[in-house]
């Protein structure tokens, strides 16, 4: 449950809001714990702020040994409101020099700011490029507002108001669905080597796994991604594997918190025999290789005693329904989506993609778009199949 909201307060005139905010919030039902730095108590009391959320206020990094560490693990959303100039820029670089710094860099929850300062802080070069860094690494920035400042100048740097804030963290509860949620996905091709140089291996680019494991990490999960050979890059913490073996062996070594577990992979279903240690020859006009099975992943998820709700893939290029359902009752999976391949543009290697999604009693049509926008359908499916299957 989405409940623990870690709120920073910083030096700004702003800071009187804080007090509203911290009020409000708790009457929602959130726990507020509040970090202060030392700018910001000359401009709030403590006692106010301790008074109003019934929960004590945190100022100095060194009071307590490891407070940053344990109030970095608490907290399911840092919001700091009001954000002076000075803490937008600690918190680009990377500083560690306060308890709320410390925290923000110890911690794994997601961050949202609320700028507020004089317009001409706000628009100043440095500043503007300092929170272009941070929306990179999706740091949610809220506001802020123009209008009339306490400084007497008119424009851009009010902080949004605290019933604003509000309402962006109660949107936030509702899309991240899957917070304190574990979701392991695997991604692209495997990789099964003949020899030094050669290797059997299909087209998947990954695209289609590394969307999912965005979306899932997107919707609030903590998200593990076993990837394959790709050139992909994502923000996701990603495991590289080269063959079925070796992604075997990543999955399974990650299984046990694992609650959804989806394999998008795809992974190669044979292997040579042998593998020669020294690149073939092309002596003879013909060369036969022998192929054995490689490992089943899923099979392997699914025999354990306490499986995770575990979603499999199906890549086929006919008879779609038939092959998924097979797989699914097969492999005992809770759901699958199956996708044409090498058909009309869609599948493999392409940018776009729709899929036909079974469950035991049921069945649902993804339609044709990106595979970001398909991955965000399709986790709203497991969501509710998920749900659906734990409230049981
Ligand atoms: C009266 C007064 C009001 C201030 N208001 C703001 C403000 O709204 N925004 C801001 O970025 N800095 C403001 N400052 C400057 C910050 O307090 C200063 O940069 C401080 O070092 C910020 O420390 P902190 O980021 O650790 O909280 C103000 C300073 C004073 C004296």
């Amino acid at each position: 449950m989405f409940s623990n909201i870690l709120l920073g307060i910083t030096g700004s005139i702003a800071a009187y809001k804080s007090a509203d905010l911290v009020r409000n919030l708790t009457k929602q039902g959130f726990t507020v714990r509040v970090v202060m730095t030392h700018a910001a108590t000359k401009f709030i009391t403590p006692l106010t702020l301790q008074t109003l959320s019934n929960q004590p206020v945190y100022i100095d990094l060194f009071a307590t040994e490891m407070e940053h560490i344990n109030l970095a693990r608490w907290a399911d959303i840092i919001l700091i409101a009001p954000i002076t100039a000075d803490f937008i820029t600690k918190l680009t670089y990377g500083h560690a020099d306060d308890l709320l710094s410390t925290i923000c860099l110890a911690t794994t929850a997601p961050i949202a700011i609320a700028p507020a300062m004089n317009q001409q802080m706000w628009n100043s070069a440095i500043t503007q490029e300092n929170c272009q860094k941070l929306r990179q690494r999706n740091i949610k920035i809220l506001g802020p507002a123009t209008g009339s400042q306490a400084c007497g100048e008119i424009g851009a740097g009010r902080m949004l108001e605290p019933l604003e804030l509000i309402q962006f963290l109660q949107n936030l509860v509702l899309t991240q669905p899957l917070q304190g949620k574990q979701v392991l996905v695997t991604a692209g091709p495997t990789r099964e080597d003949i020899d030094p140089v050669r290797f059997i291996s299909n087209r998947s680019s990954g695209r289609m796994g590394y969307a999912v494991a965005n979306a899932a990490a997107n919707k609030g999960a903590s998200v593990i991604l076993v990837s394959g050979p790709t050139a992909l890059t994502t923000e996701v913490p990603t495991i590289s594997v080269y063959s079925a073996k070796d992604m075997l062996e990543v999955v399974m070594a990650n299984i046990s918190n694992t609650d959804v577990f989806i394999s998008v992979a795809a992974v190669a279903d044979y292997r040579p025999v042998q593998q020669t240690k020294h690149k073939l020859k092309k002596d003879s006009a013909q060369l036969q290789l022998l192929l054995e099975r490689t490992e089943d992943i899923l099979t392997n998820v699914t025999n354990l005693s306490k499986p995770p709700f575990t979603v499999g893939f199906a890549a086929e290029t006919t008879d779609l329904d038939d092959y998924a359902r097979k797989k699914l009752a097969t492999k005992k999976l809770d759901m699958i989506a199956a996708n044409l391949v090498g058909i009309d543009g869609s599948g493999f290697d392409s940018i776009n993609n729709k899929l036909k999604v079974f469950w035991n009693d049921g069945n649902l049509e993804l339609p044709h778009c990106s595979k970001t926008e398909l991955a965000n359908k399709l986790l709203d499916v497991i969501i509710q199949r998920f749900s659906a299957k734990n409230t049981l």
